[in-house]
This record gives C-alpha cells, sequence and structure tokens, in this order.
C-alpha cells in the first residue's frame, strides 16, 4: 500500500534542507519518547497504539450499535464540542455527497451535531426540525461534564422523551464516556443507555479513531475497518522503525519546525475541496490545543480554496511574510465532470472545453503554489491518493503522530490543554454558579457593572 507523500521541495528556498535535516536526531528522540512513553504528557498516550490494537469485535460492536441506530432513525444528533466532536464531523463532511442533507438517502440518517456551540437559534431551529423527525441521540462527553454538550443533551433527552417516552427514549440514546467518572457516566448507567467508553489515556482530540468519532462515522455509512486499516498503514509508516527521512510524520515535523524557527508563525492549512474544510478544522484544534501554549507554538489557520483566493488569497500572496502553507492535495475526484463547450464563447473560456473540472483546480492549485512561494509563503505539499475511509484514517493518524512529534520539538507537553480552563471560570462566575461569587463580581466590575 502506497503512502500519504509530504513534499518539501517548495520550502527549499526559505530553509535549507540541512536545516530540516538538523532536526533528524530530535526526531529520532521524539519518537523515543513516544514509544517509551517517558515524554511530556505520557499519561496520554493512548492513541499511539490504537489503530494497530483496536480488535475487529470492538469495530463490529461499534458497527452493530450504528446498524440499529440507523435502522430507527431519520436523523441521528451527535451532542459534543471539540474532541468529542471536530473528528467525526471532519470525517463525516469529506466522505459524504456535498449536498448529503439534500439527497433523499434511504440507507443512512444524517448525522446532525448538538453542543458544539451555545448559541439559542441553532439548537431552537435544531428541536423545531426534530418535531417532525424520527431520530436518535449519541451523546459524547468525555468528562462529562462540558458545559454546551451537558446543556444541550438535557434538552435533547427531554425532547425524545416526550416525542417517544421514557423506555423508547433510553433504546435510542447512546453515550460515549468515562468508564467510572462524571455526571454523563451516571445518568447512563441510571437510564440504561447503551455506552461506549473513552480511555482515560486518550485526550479528545486525538480520539477520532476511537468509538468517539467511529461511532457516528459507522451511522453515517462509511466503512470504520477501512479507516482503521488505513490508520494502521499510518502507525507503520511513521513508527520510529522507519528512517527519518522516509517517515511521513517525522519530515513534516521537521519543515514545518524549521519555518518556524525562521518565523514564519503561521501554518494555513490549504484545501481544493470544500469537503476538507472540517478536516482543517479538526486539524487547528489538534495542532492549536496540542503546541499553543507556554508562549510558544505555530498558529494554525486554515482556507478553502479556490473560494478564498478570492478573500484571504490576497493576504497570503502580499501580507505579513510570517506564513507558510500546507497544502492538502487530493490525488483524484470520485466523480466526473467535463466542462462544456459553450457556440457563443462569450465568456471567452472554450479554452477550457473538454477539460475535466479537477484540471482546472489541479492547475489552480499547481499555480497558487508558485504564485505563494513568488510572494514568500513557502508550501509544503500533503498528497493523498483519493477521498475515501482508508485514506481518511491514514491522513488523520499521520497528523496525529506529527503533531506529537512537533510539541516535544518545541518542549511542551502535546496532550494537555490548561488553557481552555481560562473562559470556562469567567463564564460560570457570570453565570452565577456557586462559588464563584467573588470572580463575578470582580469581572461584572471590569465588564462596567451589568
Ligand atoms: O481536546 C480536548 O480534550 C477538548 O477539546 C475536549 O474534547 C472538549 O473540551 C470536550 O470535552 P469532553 O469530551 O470532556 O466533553
Amino acid at each position: 500500500m502506497s503512502k500519504l507523500s509530504v513534499d518539501i521541495s517548495n520550502i527549499y528556498e526559505f530553509v535549507s534542507n540541512k536545516q530540516v535535516f538538523a532536526y533528524k536526531e530530535e526526531m529520532i528522540r521524539n519518537q523515543e519518547l513516544l514509544e517509551t512513553k517517558t515524554g511530556k504528557g505520557n499519561e496520554f498516550l493512548g492513541w499511539l497504539n490504537l489503530p494497530s490494537s483496536i480488535t475487529s469485535e470492538e469495530l463490529g460492536k461499534i458497527d452493530n450499535v450504528a446498524k440499529d441506530l440507523i435502522s430507527k432513525s431519520e436523523v441521528v444528533v451527535v451532542v459534543g464540542i471539540g474532541g468529542s466532536y471536530l473528528g467525526a464531523k471532519a470525517a463525516i463532511e469529506a466522505l459524504n455527497n456535498s449536498f448529503a442533507s439534500l439527497c433523499n438517502n434511504k440507507n443512512n440518517p444524517i448525522v446532525l451535531f448538538a453542543g458544539q456551540n451555545i448559541c439559542e437559534d441553532y439548537h431552537k431551529e435544531l428541536l423545531e426540525l426534530l418535531d417532525s423527525r424520527s431520530y436518535s441521540i449519541v451523546v459524547i462527553s468525555k468528562s462529562g461534564t462540558t458545559t454546551e454538550p451537558a446543556i444541550a443533551f438535557r434538552l435533547l433527552k427531554q425532547h425524545l422523551e416526550k416525542k417517544v417516552g421514557k423506555a423508547e427514549a433510553s433504546q435510542r440514546i447512546v453515550a460515549i464516556t468515562d468508564k467510572s467518572k462524571g455526571a454523563l457516566r451516571k445518568l447512563a448507567d441510571q437510564e440504561g443507555y447503551r455506552t461506549f467508553i473513552i480511555s482515560d489515556d486518550i485526550g479528545g482530540r486525538y480520539s477520532v479513531l476511537t468509538p468517539v468519532g467511529l461511532l457516528p462515522i459507522a451511522i453515517a455509512g462509511f466503512s470504520i475497518s477501512d479507516m482503521i486499516a488505513g490508520a494502521r498503514d499510518a502507525e507503520k509508516h511513521t513508527s520510529a522503525d522507519v528512517r527519518f527521512d522516509e517517515n511521513p510524520a517525522c519530515i513534516y515535523a521537521a519543515a514545518r519546525n524549521a519555518l518556524y524557527r525562521k518565523g514564519k508563525n503561521v501554518e494555513v492549512m490549504v484545501n481544493y475541496t470544500p469537503k476538507l474544510h472540517f478536516l482543517t478544522e479538526w486539524w487547528k484544534q489538534l495542532y492549536g490545543e496540542s503546541e499553543g501554549k507556554e508562549n510558544k507554538g505555530i498558529f494554525p489557520a486554515g482556507v478553502d480554496f479556490t473560494s478564498d483566493l478570492h478573500s484571504m488569497g490576497q493576504y497570503i500572496q502580499e501580507g505579513e511574510r510570517i506564513l507558510f502553507e500546507t497544502v492538502i492535495s487530493v490525488g483524484s475526484p470520485i466523480k466526473n465532470l467535463v466542462i462544456p463547450d459553450d457556440p457563443d464563447n462569450l465568456d471567452q473560456l472554450n479554452f477550457l472545453s473538454g477539460k475535466r473540472y479537477s484540471e482546472v483546480n489541479r492547475m489552480a492549485e499547481l499555480g497558487t503554489i508558485l504564485a505563494h512561494i513568488d510572494g514568500g509563503v513557502p508550501s509544503i505539499k500533503i498528497t493523498i491518493p483519493e477521498l475515501n475511509p482508508y485514506w481518511l484514517g491514514y491522513t488523520m493518524y499521520f497528523f496525529e503522530r506529527a503533531c506529537a512529534l512537533s510539541g516535544y520539538t518545541i518542549n511542551v507537553n502535546p496532550f494537555d490543554q490548561p488553557g481552555v480552563e481560562e473562559y470556562k471560570k469567567n463564564m460560570f462566575a457570570l453565570l452565577g454558579k456557586p462559588g464563584f461569587e467573588a470572580k463575578g463580581k470582580e469581572l461584572r466590575k471590569r465588564l462596567g457593572e451589568f
């Protein structure tokens, strides 16, 4: 099976091959820290050998629960935020028909999400939609105490119980949470929901290849076995046994760190298919939460081309020279569409007649990379042959591994996220949570008392 390729030839006008290869020894050390579980955050390495250790029985159990929910539901609402949301969303968007929600595919329910924001309109409109649909719920929270999914689940649970009765609702709710801790575990045990466990040693943003990602992906109708097969190959191809120069995770981690050292503080993930928009969102969380701490870390940003060439393209071409880009290039599209000839040729575009859409997109990609290099933006290119479950599983594992290696390179713990607690404290204080009174008073004063 072929590897995902990482092409760094378009960064050499900015950093030398020698500067990238200067990271070789460090990457070998970092790989050892991971495999011997002796680096920072080593209690969160459950994801590392997950693809090779997950069994077909475990995958079968996920598929069986998915089949049951599929048979009962027009819609499945997945409740979760951050790492308990983005992996499933990214995979489903990447693999689905672009217009899945309008396609009337009778085989699989539409997967919708809730609790990934606290927007009143979003949740009210969701409930209004669900009034007339048969639906089930997958509620995902490792801690079982996160505010956004917890309040969304309150709403949905009550809505579903009212609609189908408590007994039937408990058959239509599946919880994915800690094996023993947290409010969701308690509730699931009390109500008799079916559950899957998120292992203690896997953090949210590294959990896409656990039931957190796999159950919603299976419900949407995609092969989780193929996804794991891809991830398993990625685990092999990025392991410590693979030489630095043949190891895509090491090369990517080394290249981005070489650029970072040269003042390229922002990495812009670029795609040329809108299906990858949420893969970028998932990647932003993975890299942003893993590296952005102790006043360090590359800022992960994302654009969808060619749409954003008509907006952010200007900044990338001519703004502050603090950027490098990482292009995810997909080898071939799944479908075939040819640009028609137009006898009037008023738009003067008949030179494109007979060409495939993907050829135009490819030339946009190649031309843009060169323009950006000329404008001072180095470009890393990651190529996957096609968008299918195998390559998605491969790509996601590859990014996880490279992220851990990168985090160790800047000497941070890539598996914690202490910074995300600050907003929560302020929000609770402003909402009058017991125990936060003094903080609430202080914040209201700063906000000009309201
Ligand atoms: O990466 C992380 O750990 C976070 O993004 C969490 O996944 C997110 O905060 C949701 O947490 P929980 O699953 O505990 O509700």
